[in-house]
Protein backbone atom coordinates (compact mmCIF):
# COMPACT_ATOMS: atom_id res chain seq x y z
CA UNK A 1 0.00 0.00 0.00
CA UNK A 2 0.93 3.54 -0.30
CA UNK A 3 3.47 4.66 2.59
CA UNK A 4 1.92 6.09 5.15
CA UNK A 5 -1.76 4.89 4.19
CA UNK A 6 -3.65 2.02 5.66
CA UNK A 7 -6.83 0.69 5.24
CA UNK A 8 -8.44 2.42 8.02
CA UNK A 9 -7.48 5.81 6.50
CA UNK A 10 -9.41 8.11 4.68
CA UNK A 11 -8.20 7.70 0.94
CA UNK A 12 -7.79 10.51 -0.68
CA UNK A 13 -10.18 12.67 -3.24
CA UNK A 14 -7.17 13.73 -5.06
CA UNK A 15 -3.60 12.01 -5.60
CA UNK A 16 -0.45 13.81 -6.61
CA UNK A 17 1.97 11.85 -8.22
CA UNK A 18 5.10 13.64 -7.45
CA UNK A 19 7.56 14.49 -10.61
CA UNK A 20 10.06 15.88 -8.01
CA UNK A 21 8.04 19.47 -8.65
CA UNK A 22 8.88 21.98 -5.83
CA UNK A 23 5.32 22.86 -5.71
CA UNK A 24 4.02 19.66 -5.37
CA UNK A 25 3.20 20.08 -1.56
CA UNK A 26 1.62 23.35 -2.62
CA UNK A 27 -0.86 21.76 -5.13
CA UNK A 28 -1.95 19.26 -1.91
CA UNK A 29 -2.38 22.77 0.29
CA UNK A 30 -4.48 24.20 -2.53
CA UNK A 31 -6.76 21.12 -2.85
CA UNK A 32 -7.36 20.53 1.08
CA UNK A 33 -8.56 24.53 1.28
CA UNK A 34 -10.90 23.60 -0.73
CA UNK A 35 -12.21 21.14 1.39
CA UNK A 36 -10.93 18.21 -0.44
CA UNK A 37 -8.52 15.62 1.11
CA UNK A 38 -5.08 15.49 -1.28
CA UNK A 39 -1.94 13.22 -0.84
CA UNK A 40 1.25 13.66 -2.30
CA UNK A 41 2.74 10.00 -3.34
CA UNK A 42 5.30 8.90 -5.92
CA UNK A 43 5.37 8.39 -9.20
CA UNK A 44 6.54 5.35 -8.73
CA UNK A 45 3.44 4.40 -7.00
CA UNK A 46 1.81 1.26 -9.11
CA UNK A 47 -1.47 1.03 -10.90
CA UNK A 48 -2.77 -1.42 -8.67
CA UNK A 49 -1.92 0.79 -5.54
CA UNK A 50 -3.88 3.51 -6.99
CA UNK A 51 -7.21 1.62 -8.12
CA UNK A 52 -7.29 0.11 -4.77
CA UNK A 53 -7.17 3.87 -3.36
CA UNK A 54 -9.71 4.70 -6.22
CA UNK A 55 -9.36 8.97 -6.04
CA UNK A 56 -11.92 10.94 -7.94
CA UNK A 57 -9.01 12.65 -9.41
CA UNK A 58 -5.16 12.71 -9.82
CA UNK A 59 -2.80 15.44 -10.67
CA UNK A 60 0.20 14.69 -12.50
CA UNK A 61 2.62 17.65 -10.30
CA UNK A 62 5.65 19.08 -12.51
CA UNK A 63 9.25 18.47 -12.04
CA UNK A 64 12.76 19.66 -13.01
CA UNK A 65 13.65 16.95 -15.59
CA UNK A 66 12.41 17.04 -20.16
CA UNK A 67 10.44 14.19 -20.92
CA UNK A 68 12.60 13.64 -23.52
CA UNK A 69 15.78 12.76 -21.38
CA UNK A 70 16.83 9.19 -20.72
CA UNK A 71 15.35 8.27 -17.62
CA UNK A 72 12.76 10.88 -17.10
CA UNK A 73 10.50 10.12 -14.81
CA UNK A 74 7.72 8.06 -16.01
CA UNK A 75 4.20 6.93 -14.43
CA UNK A 76 2.45 3.96 -15.26
CA UNK A 77 0.71 4.25 -18.93
CA UNK A 78 -2.57 2.86 -17.90
CA UNK A 79 -3.30 5.30 -15.82
CA UNK A 80 -5.27 7.04 -18.46
CA UNK A 81 -7.35 4.43 -19.10
CA UNK A 82 -8.58 4.26 -15.79
CA UNK A 83 -11.36 6.36 -16.77
CA UNK A 84 -10.08 9.00 -13.66
CA UNK A 85 -9.91 12.29 -14.26
CA UNK A 86 -6.36 13.48 -14.98
CA UNK A 87 -4.83 17.24 -14.63
CA UNK A 88 -1.37 17.04 -15.40
CA UNK A 89 0.68 20.50 -14.79
CA UNK A 90 3.56 21.44 -16.53
CA UNK A 91 6.02 18.36 -16.86
CA UNK A 92 2.69 16.53 -15.90
CA UNK A 93 1.05 17.56 -18.73
CA UNK A 94 3.96 17.02 -21.33
CA UNK A 95 4.47 13.35 -19.73
CA UNK A 96 0.62 12.82 -20.78
CA UNK A 97 1.30 14.07 -24.29
CA UNK A 98 4.49 11.76 -24.49
CA UNK A 99 2.85 8.80 -23.52
CA UNK A 100 -0.36 9.43 -25.35
CA UNK A 101 1.63 9.51 -28.45
CA UNK A 102 2.02 13.11 -29.01
CA UNK A 103 5.60 14.70 -28.99
CA UNK A 104 7.52 17.54 -26.74
CA UNK A 105 10.65 19.52 -27.84
CA UNK A 106 12.69 22.54 -26.76
CA UNK A 107 10.60 25.70 -25.99
CA UNK A 108 11.64 27.15 -29.86
CA UNK A 109 11.28 30.71 -28.83
CA UNK A 110 12.95 30.18 -25.42
CA UNK A 111 12.19 29.20 -21.69
CA UNK A 112 9.37 30.95 -20.15
CA UNK A 113 9.59 31.71 -16.62
CA UNK A 114 7.28 33.85 -14.80
CA UNK A 115 4.07 36.01 -14.99
CA UNK A 116 2.05 35.83 -18.63
CA UNK A 117 -1.63 36.54 -20.04
CA UNK A 118 -3.16 33.51 -20.90
CA UNK A 119 -5.21 33.66 -24.34
CA UNK A 120 -8.50 31.14 -23.75
CA UNK A 121 -8.69 29.74 -27.54
CA UNK A 122 -11.56 27.72 -26.44
CA UNK A 123 -14.10 27.19 -23.93
CA UNK A 124 -13.54 24.47 -21.46
CA UNK A 125 -14.93 23.19 -18.17
CA UNK A 126 -11.68 23.94 -16.84
CA UNK A 127 -11.99 27.69 -17.60
CA UNK A 128 -15.47 28.19 -15.66
CA UNK A 129 -15.34 31.67 -14.23
CA UNK A 130 -11.55 32.04 -15.46
CA UNK A 131 -10.89 35.42 -17.04
CA UNK A 132 -9.34 35.67 -20.91
CA UNK A 133 -6.19 37.47 -20.51
CA UNK A 134 -5.48 36.96 -17.16
CA UNK A 135 -1.94 36.14 -15.95
CA UNK A 136 -0.71 32.76 -15.18
CA UNK A 137 2.89 31.91 -14.02
CA UNK A 138 5.02 29.79 -16.11
CA UNK A 139 7.67 28.14 -15.78
CA UNK A 140 9.14 25.72 -18.40
CA UNK A 141 11.81 25.14 -20.82
CA UNK A 142 9.93 22.61 -23.31
CA UNK A 143 6.94 22.61 -25.67
CA UNK A 144 4.40 20.79 -27.10
CA UNK A 145 4.86 19.62 -30.52
CA UNK A 146 2.60 17.65 -31.29
CA UNK A 147 -0.58 16.53 -29.63
CA UNK A 148 -2.29 13.36 -29.29
CA UNK A 149 -5.04 11.64 -30.80
CA UNK A 150 -8.16 13.54 -28.98
CA UNK A 151 -6.69 16.05 -27.66
CA UNK A 152 -7.14 19.82 -28.57
CA UNK A 153 -5.65 23.35 -27.34
CA UNK A 154 -7.63 25.33 -25.34
CA UNK A 155 -5.31 28.25 -24.11
CA UNK A 156 -2.23 30.16 -25.69
CA UNK A 157 0.19 32.40 -24.16
CA UNK A 158 2.34 34.50 -26.59
CA UNK A 159 5.56 32.28 -26.07
CA UNK A 160 3.75 29.11 -25.83
CA UNK A 161 1.17 27.89 -28.43
CA UNK A 162 -0.65 25.13 -26.06
CA UNK A 163 -0.79 26.89 -22.45
CA UNK A 164 -3.26 24.39 -21.35
CA UNK A 165 -4.68 21.60 -23.19
CA UNK A 166 -7.95 18.80 -23.10
CA UNK A 167 -9.74 15.57 -24.37
CA UNK A 168 -12.54 16.44 -22.92
CA UNK A 169 -14.19 12.95 -23.36
CA UNK A 170 -11.74 10.73 -21.41
CA UNK A 171 -11.43 13.61 -19.12
CA UNK A 172 -7.53 14.77 -19.17
CA UNK A 173 -6.54 18.00 -19.11
CA UNK A 174 -3.25 19.57 -18.92
CA UNK A 175 -1.76 22.77 -18.33
CA UNK A 176 1.93 24.20 -18.66
CA UNK A 177 1.61 27.40 -16.01
CA UNK A 178 1.24 26.58 -12.70
CA UNK A 179 -2.36 27.28 -11.51
CA UNK A 180 -1.39 26.58 -7.64
CA UNK A 181 1.09 29.25 -6.68
CA UNK A 182 -0.34 32.84 -5.93
CA UNK A 183 0.66 34.74 -9.07
CA UNK A 184 -1.41 32.93 -11.32
CA UNK A 185 -4.87 35.14 -11.24
CA UNK A 186 -7.90 32.33 -11.58
CA UNK A 187 -5.56 29.94 -10.41
CA UNK A 188 -7.41 28.06 -7.67
CA UNK A 189 -11.13 28.97 -9.32
CA UNK A 190 -9.10 26.17 -12.38
CA UNK A 191 -8.39 24.01 -9.31
CA UNK A 192 -11.57 23.99 -7.93
CA UNK A 193 -13.34 23.88 -11.20
CA UNK A 194 -11.43 20.37 -12.11
CA UNK A 195 -11.91 19.14 -8.50
CA UNK A 196 -15.90 19.76 -8.09
CA UNK A 197 -16.87 19.91 -12.07
CA UNK A 198 -14.86 17.93 -13.15
CA UNK A 199 -13.70 15.21 -10.43
CA UNK A 200 -17.21 15.80 -8.76
CA UNK A 201 -15.14 15.91 -5.29
CA UNK A 202 -17.22 16.54 -2.46
CA UNK A 203 -15.88 19.24 -0.21
CA UNK A 204 -15.86 17.23 2.66
CA UNK A 205 -12.22 17.72 4.02
CA UNK A 206 -12.20 20.02 7.57
CA UNK A 207 -11.52 20.97 10.32
CA UNK A 208 -14.54 19.31 12.33
CA UNK A 209 -14.57 16.09 10.00
CA UNK A 210 -10.84 15.50 10.87
CA UNK A 211 -11.14 15.62 14.63
CA UNK A 212 -14.42 13.51 14.66
CA UNK A 213 -12.33 11.13 12.11
CA UNK A 214 -9.46 10.87 14.16
CA UNK A 215 -10.68 10.46 17.92
CA UNK A 216 -12.33 7.59 17.48
CA UNK A 217 -8.82 6.16 15.57
CA UNK A 218 -7.05 7.12 18.49
CA UNK A 219 -8.87 5.29 20.81
CA UNK A 220 -8.46 2.29 18.64
CA UNK A 221 -4.70 2.64 18.90
CA UNK A 222 -3.53 2.98 22.03
CA UNK A 223 -7.27 1.05 23.93
CA UNK A 224 -6.69 1.72 28.05
CA UNK A 225 -2.81 1.72 27.56
CA UNK A 226 -0.77 5.05 28.76
CA UNK A 227 0.22 8.07 26.38
CA UNK A 228 3.12 10.04 27.05
CA UNK A 229 3.91 13.33 25.55
CA UNK A 230 6.81 15.94 25.02
CA UNK A 231 4.94 19.35 25.58
CA UNK A 232 6.63 22.23 24.56
CA UNK A 233 4.19 24.75 24.18
CA UNK A 234 4.32 24.85 21.05
CA UNK A 235 1.31 24.93 18.88
CA UNK A 236 1.88 21.06 17.13
CA UNK A 237 2.55 19.66 20.57
CA UNK A 238 -0.47 21.66 22.29
CA UNK A 239 -2.88 20.72 19.47
CA UNK A 240 -1.70 17.45 19.65
CA UNK A 241 -2.52 17.32 23.75
CA UNK A 242 -6.01 18.48 23.43
CA UNK A 243 -6.26 16.07 20.74
CA UNK A 244 -5.32 13.45 22.92
CA UNK A 245 -7.01 15.06 25.91
CA UNK A 246 -10.22 14.71 24.18
CA UNK A 247 -9.40 11.11 23.08
CA UNK A 248 -8.50 9.60 25.82
CA UNK A 249 -8.64 11.88 29.05
CA UNK A 250 -6.34 10.87 31.75
CA UNK A 251 -4.68 8.22 30.21
CA UNK A 252 -2.50 10.84 28.84
CA UNK A 253 0.81 12.46 30.48
CA UNK A 254 2.49 15.22 29.06
CA UNK A 255 5.87 15.98 29.89
CA UNK A 256 7.44 19.75 29.74
CA UNK A 257 10.80 20.01 30.25
CA UNK A 258 12.07 22.92 31.45
CA UNK A 259 15.32 23.38 29.96
CA UNK A 260 15.80 27.06 31.22
CA UNK A 261 15.83 28.45 27.71
CA UNK A 262 12.75 29.29 27.22
CA UNK A 263 11.14 33.07 26.42
CA UNK A 264 9.84 35.27 30.27
CA UNK A 265 6.91 33.90 31.67
CA UNK A 266 6.24 30.88 29.06
CA UNK A 267 7.05 27.84 31.69
CA UNK A 268 4.23 29.50 34.04
CA UNK A 269 1.91 30.15 31.49
CA UNK A 270 2.44 26.67 30.01
CA UNK A 271 1.45 25.14 33.70
CA UNK A 272 -1.30 27.28 34.64
CA UNK A 273 -2.76 26.92 31.17
CA UNK A 274 -2.66 23.35 30.33
CA UNK A 275 -2.51 21.67 33.82
CA UNK A 276 -4.87 24.18 35.95
CA UNK A 277 -7.33 25.36 33.06
CA UNK A 278 -7.73 22.39 31.23
CA UNK A 279 -6.79 19.81 34.17
CA UNK A 280 -4.34 17.95 31.34
CA UNK A 281 -1.71 16.03 33.49
CA UNK A 282 1.40 17.58 33.02
CA UNK A 283 4.68 16.98 34.46
CA UNK A 284 7.13 19.54 35.42
CA UNK A 285 10.58 18.98 35.27
CA UNK A 286 12.89 21.34 36.18
CA UNK A 287 16.03 20.88 34.25
CA UNK A 288 17.31 24.34 34.30
CA UNK A 289 20.46 23.19 36.45
CA UNK A 290 21.69 20.31 34.50
CA UNK A 291 21.32 22.44 31.17
CA UNK A 292 22.98 25.11 32.08
CA UNK A 293 26.14 23.46 33.58
CA UNK A 294 25.88 21.52 30.49
CA UNK A 295 26.66 24.11 28.48
CA UNK A 296 30.04 25.93 30.79
CA UNK A 297 32.68 27.07 28.67
CA UNK A 298 31.07 25.94 25.35
CA UNK A 299 31.05 28.28 22.32
CA UNK A 300 30.59 26.77 19.01
CA UNK A 301 26.77 26.90 17.84
CA UNK A 302 26.46 23.06 16.56
CA UNK A 303 28.21 21.63 19.71
CA UNK A 304 25.54 23.86 21.87
CA UNK A 305 23.07 22.42 19.35
CA UNK A 306 23.81 18.49 20.12
CA UNK A 307 24.65 19.30 23.83
CA UNK A 308 20.94 20.80 24.32
CA UNK A 309 19.91 17.60 22.18
CA UNK A 310 21.41 14.53 23.98
CA UNK A 311 21.11 16.07 27.24
CA UNK A 312 16.86 16.28 26.16
CA UNK A 313 16.52 12.85 25.70
CA UNK A 314 18.83 11.69 28.67
CA UNK A 315 16.48 13.79 30.75
CA UNK A 316 13.44 12.79 28.64
CA UNK A 317 14.44 9.03 28.82
CA UNK A 318 15.14 9.54 33.24
CA UNK A 319 11.89 11.06 33.59
CA UNK A 320 9.40 8.73 31.18
CA UNK A 321 11.29 5.84 33.37
CA UNK A 322 10.63 7.26 36.46
CA UNK A 323 6.39 8.34 35.40
CA UNK A 324 5.99 4.74 33.63
CA UNK A 325 6.08 2.63 32.53
CA UNK A 326 4.65 4.11 29.01
CA UNK A 327 3.57 2.39 26.15
CA UNK A 328 3.26 4.82 24.03
CA UNK A 329 4.80 8.22 22.99
CA UNK A 330 3.02 11.29 21.11
CA UNK A 331 4.95 13.32 18.33
CA UNK A 332 3.84 16.20 16.71
CA UNK A 333 5.20 15.04 13.29
CA UNK A 334 3.33 17.33 10.53
CA UNK A 335 2.83 16.03 6.48
CA UNK A 336 5.37 17.99 5.08
CA UNK A 337 8.11 15.95 7.20
CA UNK A 338 6.70 12.58 5.94
CA UNK A 339 6.00 13.55 2.31
CA UNK A 340 7.08 11.18 -0.11
CA UNK A 341 9.47 12.95 -2.76
CA UNK A 342 9.72 11.80 -6.31
CA UNK A 343 12.68 14.27 -7.03
CA UNK A 344 14.73 12.45 -3.84
CA UNK A 345 14.22 9.38 -4.31
CA UNK A 346 14.80 8.38 -7.84
CA UNK A 347 18.99 8.42 -9.29
CA UNK A 348 18.53 11.09 -12.20
CA UNK A 349 21.54 9.42 -13.96
CA UNK A 350 20.30 5.97 -13.60
CA UNK A 351 16.86 6.28 -13.16
CA UNK A 352 16.79 3.79 -10.06
CA UNK A 353 14.41 3.93 -7.09
CA UNK A 354 16.79 5.15 -4.22
CA UNK A 355 15.77 5.16 -0.46
CA UNK A 356 13.14 7.68 0.29
CA UNK A 357 14.26 10.44 2.00
CA UNK A 358 12.22 11.84 4.79
CA UNK A 359 12.95 14.90 5.67
CA UNK A 360 14.51 16.12 9.13
CA UNK A 361 12.09 16.24 11.62
CA UNK A 362 11.93 19.57 13.70
CA UNK A 363 10.19 17.26 16.79
CA UNK A 364 10.61 18.02 20.52
CA UNK A 365 14.16 18.02 21.04
CA UNK A 366 14.49 15.05 17.78
CA UNK A 367 13.79 11.86 20.16
CA UNK A 368 15.90 8.80 19.30
CA UNK A 369 14.01 6.14 16.95
CA UNK A 370 15.38 3.54 19.48
CA UNK A 371 13.18 4.44 22.24
CA UNK A 372 10.85 1.71 23.46
CA UNK A 373 7.81 3.24 22.43
CA UNK A 374 5.07 2.74 20.21
CA UNK A 375 4.53 6.11 18.31
CA UNK A 376 0.71 7.56 18.05
CA UNK A 377 1.29 10.26 15.73
CA UNK A 378 -2.60 11.86 14.64
CA UNK A 379 -0.64 14.94 12.81
CA UNK A 380 0.98 13.03 10.30
CA UNK A 381 -1.41 13.71 7.68
CA UNK A 382 -1.72 17.57 8.34
CA UNK A 383 0.46 20.86 6.86
CA UNK A 384 0.96 23.53 9.82
CA UNK A 385 -2.11 25.70 8.76
CA UNK A 386 -4.70 22.78 8.81
CA UNK A 387 -2.69 22.42 12.68
CA UNK A 388 -3.37 25.78 13.93
CA UNK A 389 -7.21 25.41 12.48
CA UNK A 390 -7.52 21.86 14.44
CA UNK A 391 -6.08 23.65 17.82
CA UNK A 392 -8.40 26.84 17.04
CA UNK A 393 -11.33 24.42 16.67
CA UNK A 394 -10.53 22.34 20.02
CA UNK A 395 -10.11 25.81 21.97
CA UNK A 396 -6.32 26.62 22.04
CA UNK A 397 -6.21 30.56 22.45
CA UNK A 398 -4.34 32.51 19.69
CA UNK A 399 -1.72 32.87 22.26
CA UNK A 400 -0.45 29.38 20.91
CA UNK A 401 -1.75 29.05 17.62
CA UNK A 402 -0.52 32.33 16.16
CA UNK A 403 3.03 31.74 18.33
CA UNK A 404 5.84 32.57 16.46
CA UNK A 405 8.27 29.53 15.90
CA UNK A 406 10.48 29.43 18.22
CA UNK A 407 13.64 26.84 18.14
CA UNK A 408 13.97 23.45 20.38
CA UNK A 409 17.30 24.76 21.95
CA UNK A 410 15.37 28.20 22.72
CA UNK A 411 17.26 31.30 23.94
CA UNK A 412 20.54 29.12 24.29
CA UNK A 413 21.13 30.03 20.16
CA UNK A 414 20.33 33.31 20.62
CA UNK A 415 22.47 34.13 22.98
CA UNK A 416 26.36 34.13 20.82
CA UNK A 417 29.44 32.95 22.73
CA UNK A 418 28.80 31.05 25.82
CA UNK A 419 25.50 30.92 27.74
CA UNK A 420 24.70 31.92 31.73
CA UNK A 421 22.12 32.74 33.75
CA UNK A 422 22.89 36.48 33.63
CA UNK A 423 22.81 36.72 29.59
CA UNK A 424 19.76 34.67 29.64
CA UNK A 425 17.63 37.16 32.07
CA UNK A 426 18.74 39.95 29.88
CA UNK A 427 17.82 38.34 26.82
CA UNK A 428 14.59 37.24 28.01
CA UNK A 429 13.99 40.75 29.11
CA UNK A 430 14.91 42.52 25.86
CA UNK A 431 12.79 39.41 23.61
CA UNK A 432 9.52 40.63 26.23
CA UNK A 433 10.21 43.84 24.69
CA UNK A 434 10.30 43.06 21.42
CA UNK A 435 7.39 40.84 21.12
CA UNK A 436 5.31 43.60 23.39
CA UNK A 437 5.83 46.30 20.74
CA UNK A 438 5.32 44.40 17.65
CA UNK A 439 2.23 42.96 19.39
CA UNK A 440 1.43 46.27 20.45
CA UNK A 441 1.81 47.90 16.95
CA UNK A 442 -1.00 45.10 15.27
CA UNK A 443 2.40 43.54 13.24
CA UNK A 444 2.41 40.27 15.01
CA UNK A 445 0.60 38.50 12.82
CA UNK A 446 1.80 39.75 9.61
CA UNK A 447 5.46 38.83 10.75
CA UNK A 448 6.90 35.16 10.92
CA UNK A 449 9.16 35.46 13.61
CA UNK A 450 10.15 39.13 15.47
CA UNK A 451 12.67 38.42 18.20
CA UNK A 452 16.21 39.28 19.94
CA UNK A 453 19.36 37.83 19.96
CA UNK A 454 22.30 39.34 22.44
CA UNK A 455 25.52 39.69 21.03
CA UNK A 456 27.81 40.14 24.30
CA UNK A 457 29.84 42.57 22.38
CA UNK A 458 30.55 45.77 24.72
CA UNK A 459 30.08 49.11 23.34
CA UNK A 460 30.53 52.61 24.99
CA UNK A 461 27.53 54.60 25.39
CA UNK A 462 26.30 57.83 27.80
CA UNK A 463 23.33 57.70 29.99
CA UNK A 464 22.85 60.76 32.21
CA UNK A 465 26.27 61.95 32.70
CA UNK A 466 27.68 58.59 32.84
CA UNK A 467 29.63 56.51 30.75
CA UNK A 468 27.79 52.81 29.63
CA UNK A 469 30.33 50.39 28.39
CA UNK A 470 27.12 47.55 27.62
CA UNK A 471 25.84 44.35 25.86
CA UNK A 472 24.17 44.72 22.39
CA UNK A 473 20.84 43.97 21.21
CA UNK A 474 20.55 42.68 17.60
CA UNK A 475 16.30 42.78 16.86
CA UNK A 476 15.68 39.96 14.06
CA UNK A 477 12.72 40.71 12.61
CA UNK A 478 11.78 38.37 9.24
CA UNK A 479 8.63 37.56 6.75
CA UNK A 480 8.53 34.48 5.54
CA UNK A 481 5.62 31.29 4.10
CA UNK A 482 7.80 28.87 5.51
CA UNK A 483 11.00 29.69 7.23
CA UNK A 484 13.40 28.36 4.46
CA UNK A 485 13.56 31.39 2.79
CA UNK A 486 12.75 34.98 4.15
CA UNK A 487 12.87 38.52 4.08
CA UNK A 488 13.76 41.21 6.69
CA UNK A 489 10.61 43.06 7.70
CA UNK A 490 10.54 46.50 6.64
CA UNK A 491 9.68 47.57 10.37
CA UNK A 492 8.07 51.57 10.75
CA UNK A 493 10.94 53.71 12.17
CA UNK A 494 8.33 54.40 15.11
CA UNK A 495 8.10 50.56 16.06
CA UNK A 496 11.86 50.24 15.98
CA UNK A 497 12.18 53.61 17.41
CA UNK A 498 9.97 52.37 20.66
CA UNK A 499 11.61 48.96 21.17
CA UNK A 500 14.93 50.21 20.92
CA UNK A 501 14.33 53.07 23.50
CA UNK A 502 12.62 50.46 26.09
CA UNK A 503 15.74 48.03 25.75
CA UNK A 504 18.28 50.54 26.63
CA UNK A 505 16.34 51.72 29.11
CA UNK A 506 14.59 48.86 30.95
CA UNK A 507 17.64 46.13 30.33
CA UNK A 508 20.32 47.55 32.01
CA UNK A 509 23.13 44.92 30.68
CA UNK A 510 22.42 46.69 27.62
CA UNK A 511 23.23 50.48 25.99
CA UNK A 512 22.81 49.25 22.52
CA UNK A 513 20.13 48.46 19.89
CA UNK A 514 20.66 47.50 16.24
CA UNK A 515 18.34 45.75 13.58
CA UNK A 516 19.48 42.83 11.34
CA UNK A 517 18.57 43.40 7.43
CA UNK A 518 20.28 40.33 5.76
CA UNK A 519 17.71 37.88 4.28
CA UNK A 520 17.65 34.26 4.07
CA UNK A 521 19.60 33.13 1.98
CA UNK A 522 22.33 34.09 2.82
CA UNK A 523 21.92 35.14 6.06
CA UNK A 524 19.45 32.18 8.49
CA UNK A 525 16.93 33.48 10.81
CA UNK A 526 18.43 32.25 13.72
CA UNK A 527 22.03 33.73 14.46
CA UNK A 528 23.48 29.94 15.16
P1 LIG B 1 17.10 29.05 10.26
O1 LIG B 1 17.83 29.70 11.39
O2 LIG B 1 17.70 27.74 9.85
O3 LIG B 1 15.66 28.69 10.83
O4 LIG B 1 16.88 29.99 9.11
C1 LIG B 1 14.54 28.35 10.06
C2 LIG B 1 13.35 28.19 10.99
O5 LIG B 1 13.55 27.06 11.85
C3 LIG B 1 13.54 27.44 13.20
N1 LIG B 1 14.57 26.63 13.88
C4 LIG B 1 14.31 25.56 14.64
N2 LIG B 1 13.14 24.98 14.99
N3 LIG B 1 14.32 23.37 16.26
C5 LIG B 1 13.16 23.90 15.82
O6 LIG B 1 12.10 23.37 16.18
C6 LIG B 1 15.53 23.87 15.94
O7 LIG B 1 16.56 23.38 16.36
C7 LIG B 1 15.51 25.03 15.07
N4 LIG B 1 16.50 25.82 14.57
C8 LIG B 1 15.89 26.78 13.82
C9 LIG B 1 13.83 28.93 13.20
O8 LIG B 1 13.33 29.58 14.36
C10 LIG B 1 13.15 29.36 11.94
O9 LIG B 1 11.75 29.52 12.12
Amino acid sequence: MVKDLQKKDRYPSILILDFGSQYSELIARRIREANVFSLVISHLTSIQEIQEINPDGIILSGGPSSVYENHAPQCDKDIFNLGIPILGICYGMQLMVTQLGGSVTPAKNKAEYGRAPLNIDKESILFKNVKDKSIMWMSHGDSINQLPQGFQKIAYTDNTSHAAIENYSSKLFGVQFHPEVIHSEYGMTMIKNFLYSICLCKADWNTATFIEETIPKIRAQVGDKKVLLALSGGVDSSTLAFLLNKAIGNQLICMFIDQGFMRKGEPEFLMSFFDQKFNIRVEYINARERFINKLKGITDPEEKRKIIGTEFIRVFEEESKRLGPFDYLAQGTLYPDVIESAGTNVDPKTGERIAVKIKSHHNVGGLPKDLQFKLVEPLRKLFKDEVRKVGQALGLPDAIVKRHPFPGPGLAIRILGEVNNEKLNCLRDADWIVRDEIKKSGLYNDIWQAFAVLLPVRTVGVMGDKRTYAWTIVLRCVSSEDGMTADWSKIPYQILENISNRIVNEVKEVNRVVFDITSKPPGTIEWE
